[in-house]
C-alpha cells in the first residue's frame, strides 16, 4: 500500500484539523477535544477511492456523471500538493492545498485548471475555501460541493434547521421535487435530498449539549444524506450500523451548473462554528 499523506494543523491541545493529501480530505476536526467529523471504520485509505467521511470535495460533476466517468467527479481522488505552508498565529492555524488538471483529469474532463482549497482552523470553528480557477482558452462548467460528514452521538437527537419553505429535489422518490414543511427537521429513515437556493446558514442540533451553525458563501444549495440501514449495508466502505452516528449536510452548488469563463475566478465556503449549550 502506497504512503498515506497527513497534514496536521495544531492549533493547541484541544484544537486540531487533519487532512489527507489524497482527495485533499479533512479526515479529523476535533474541536475541544472531540471529534466532529464522522469517518467510517470501513473507509478504504487505498489512494484510490474516496475516503468514506470527513469532508471530501464534489467537483467537477455532483452525483452520477454519463460515459462511465466517476460519480462526484475526481477531486476526491486525485493526490492534491501544498499550496501555501501552514501559518499559525495564537488565534489561528491555516493551509492552503490545490489540484491542476494532468493527463488522467483530462481524459475525464479536457479542460484546464486549478482547484484551491483553504484550511482555517479557530478555537470554535473550521472554515474550508474552494476556489475554482479557469485555466482554460475556453469556458467551462462544473457542479461543486463539501461532502460533509458529521459525526452524531446518535441520529434519534440530531436535527437540522432553517429549512422551512426551502425546495427541494427528494432523490429517494425519483426526484420528486417538495417545499420543507418542517421547522425542525429529525431523520428516521433514508434521506437524500438537494435543498435548492436554501437559506445560507444551517443550525445543526448535534446532540443536547453541542450545535453547529454552517454558514455558506456561494453554494446555494444544501445536500442531506443519510443513507439509513438498507442502503448502508450495500456499501462496503460503511459499517451496517453507521448510519446511526452520522449525517451529511452538505454545502453546494448543484442544482444547475456554475458557468466559468476562461481565465475567471469562483470562491466559495463554508463555516462551521460550534456552540456548547442549548437554544431555547
Ligand atoms: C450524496 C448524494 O451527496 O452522496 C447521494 O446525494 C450519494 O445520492 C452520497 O449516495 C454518497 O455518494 P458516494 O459516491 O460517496 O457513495
Amino acid at each position: 500500500m502506497k504512503k498515506i499523506e497527513v497534514i496536521s494543523l495544531v492549533l493547541d491541545d484541544s484544537n486540531r484539523v487533519e487532512i489527507n493529501l489524497h482527495g485533499s480530505t479533512i479526515t479529523s476536526w476535533i474541536s475541544n477535544k472531540e471529534e466532529r467529523l464522522f469517518v467510517s471504520e470501513k473507509a478504504i485509505f487505498d489512494n484510490k477511492k474516496a475516503i468514506r467521511g470527513g469532508i471530501p470535495i464534489v467537483f467537477p460533476q455532483f452525483g452520477p456523471w454519463d460515459n462511465n466517468r466517476p460519480q462526484h467527479g475526481f477531486a476526491r481522488t486525485k493526490k492534491w500538493k501544498i499550496k501555501d505552508e501552514i501559518k499559525k498565529t495564537s488565534q489561528e492555524v491555516s493551509v492552503s492545498l490545490s489540484l491542476s488538471d494532468d493527463e488522467d483529469t483530462r481524459k475525464l474532463w479536457n479542460y484546464s485548471f486549478e482547484l484551491i482549497f483553504e484550511i482555517r482552523l479557530t478555537l470554535n470553528s473550521l472554515k474550508n475555501t474552494l476556489t475554482v480557477i479557469n485555466k482554460d482558452s475556453s469556458d467551462f462548467d462544473f457542479t461543486c460541493l463539501l461532502h460533509t460528514y458529521f459525526k452524531l452521538p446518535d441520529i434519534e437527537n440530531f436535527r437540522i434547521h432553517d429549512l422551512k419553505t426551502a425546495h427541494f429535489i427528494d432523490k429517494v422518490e425519483n426526484g420528486l421535487e417538495k417545499v420543507e414543511q418542517e421547522d425542525s427537521i429529525k431523520i428516521a429513515s433514508e434521506v437524500d435530498r438537494v435543498y435548492t437556493n436554501c437559506s445560507k446558514n444551517h443550525r445543526l442540533e448535534i446532540s443536547n449539549k453541542t450545535q453547529i451553525i454552517l454558514e455558506k458563501t456561494n453554494f446555494p444549495d444544501t445536500v442531506l444524506w443519510n443513507p439509513w440501514i438498507e442502503k448502508a449495508t450495500k456499501m462496503a466502505d460503511f459499517g451496517s450500523e453507521e448510519y446511526k452516528i452520522m449525517v451529511c449536510v452538505e454545502p453546494g452548488y448543484v442544482s444547475k451548473r456554475l458557468a466559468l469563463k476562461s481565465n475567471e475566478t469562483f470562491s466559495a465556503s463554508q463555516k462551521l462554528t460550534i456552540f456548547f449549550f442549548k437554544f431555547v
